[in-house]
């Protein structure tokens, strides 16, 4: 029966089942309110990287909260949110980084990158660069600027979402990016791209990060790194963008910031970019309640430390290492499964049907549904599902967590 809770993106139909209603998670595992335990094969919404019920985040989280219930980073500073700066400065590389902004969502801080790369150039005196360019088919959230700065067509006409001022452009189409730039390059106040395209797991090119990387050089836009998904150890590094052969201006980080369990999101940027406001004494105006609390900042600490305590980026190339593995017999042994996409432990399968089309995305939601019924969780991808193991997954965990896939996509696609 449908209850009060409106869940988010859930066919009405669906709203109030037991079945997708969890009750408790711990490890690599979900009990739901129907009495079932599934094996999560989706790091929770790609955040928890370090698995569930952590010992030492809880307890560093219950700690800011006795001890510091409440303290803001609007109008005051807190020393959580000094740690918790500082700390992410030092995992992202401090020879290029020097300040952090916090907030509170991958949404909230595209929206906050937007509004500076605008204000940071007009305090420049270069007030007409109001353009952000993303990528078609990206994701950057739900808020209005991320809204309108997300390629993937997830109805933005009719919630009214403003994109005059968004370019959208392909993904890995170098000539593509170097013609808009050609044309409306002084106009560009930012450009921001996903290392790995979330909705497809699609990795940009090193060809193409370095047209990027080029194109600032020449144009003045700032380069936006969105690792909202890819940070924390989930592509093999930190951050994926630690591997281009430079590094963006702006870096966003959240979901696994937290291991998933607070709302929190950081942007990470260098102290030169800050000069502009401290020369003219300006505002940069952004500011949410509950960014940079004790407890989020807290609970961002604890994970840095258990990511190094846990050798989680090595835990994540073992783990990658084993998917490409695992991932090559699926496609060879699976008639069903026509290839794979991502990069570290951030995966996607292509599925087709049993005459060679590409799977229609109308019938993705059966496969998933089918894999949850063979016992696991997963997420709907391109044509297909995501495959987003926490970093901590042993051997066993991905065999199984492949035979479910495996047995969800026959049932699914109805050849079982
Ligand atoms: C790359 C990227 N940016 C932004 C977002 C939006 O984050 P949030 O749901 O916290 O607003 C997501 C969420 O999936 C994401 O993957």
């Amino acid at each position: 029966m449908t209850g009060a809770l409106w869940p988010s993106l859930l066919e009405p139909r669906l709203h109030g089942s037991d079945d997708l209603c969890a009750v408790a998670a711990d490890g690599v595992r979900i009990r739901f309110q129907d009495g079932r335990e599934l094996l999560c094969g989706a790091s929770g919404l790609w955040n928890a990287n370090l698995g569930y019920g952590n010992e030492a985040i809880a307890r560093a989280c219950a700690d800011a909260l006795r001890d510091a219930s409440y303290l803001s980073v609007f109008r005051y500073e807190n020393v959580y949110a000094r740690r918790a700066a500082q700390a992410l400065v030092e995992v992202a590389g401090p020879e290029h980084y020097g300040r952090v902004i916090f907030s509170t969502s991958g949404g909230a801080a595209n929206d906050l990158v937007m509004k500076f790369a605008r204000h940071h150039h007009a305090l420049r005196g270069d007030g007409a660069r109001k353009l952000v360019v993303g990528l078609r088919d990206s994701y950057h959230g739900l808020t209005f600027g991320g809204f309108a700065l997300t390629g993937e067509q997830l109805g933005q006409s009719v919630y009214g979402v403003d994109q005059r001022l968004v370019r959208h452009v392909s993904a890995n189409a170098a000539d593509e990016v170097t013609r808009l730039m050609d044309q409306q390059g002084s106009r560009v106040a930012a450009v921001v791209v996903e290392p790995v395209l979330g909705s497809g797991a699609v990795p940009l090119t090193p060809e193409y990060v370095r047209t990027l990387l080029d194109l600032r050089d020449r144009h003045g836009f700032l380069l936006v790194a969105d690792e909202v998904a890819t940070g924390f150890g989930r592509t093999g590094d930190f951050f994926a963008s630690q591997r281009w052969p430079a590094p963006p201006d702006l870096l966003i980080t959240s979901k696994g910031l937290t291991n998933g369990t607070q709302a929190a999101a950081a942007v990470l940027l260098p102290s030169a970019l800050a000069e502009p406001f401290d020369a003219a004494g300006d505002v940069f105006v952004h500011g949410e309640t509950q960014a940079g609390t004790p407890v989020t900042c807290a609970a961002i600490l604890a994970t840095v430390e258990e990511m190094r305590r846990l050798d989680a980026v090595a835990a994540a190339r073992r783990l990658s290492a084993l998917l490409d593995t695992a991932l090559a017999d699926l496609v060879a042994t699976e008639p069903l499964v026509s290839g794979t996409t991502g990069l570290g432990c951030f995966r996607s399968i292509r599925l087709r049907t049993p005459d060679g089309e590409p799977l229609p995305q109308r019938e993705v939601p059966r496969v998933v549904a089918a894999i949850r019924d063979a016992g696991a969780v997963v997420h709907p991808s391109v044509n297909g599902v995501q495959i987003l193991p926490a970093l901590i997954y042993t051997d066993a965990d991905l065999a199984e967590l492949l035979e479910c896939v495996r047995a969800g996509v026959r049932a699914g696609i109805g050849v079982a």
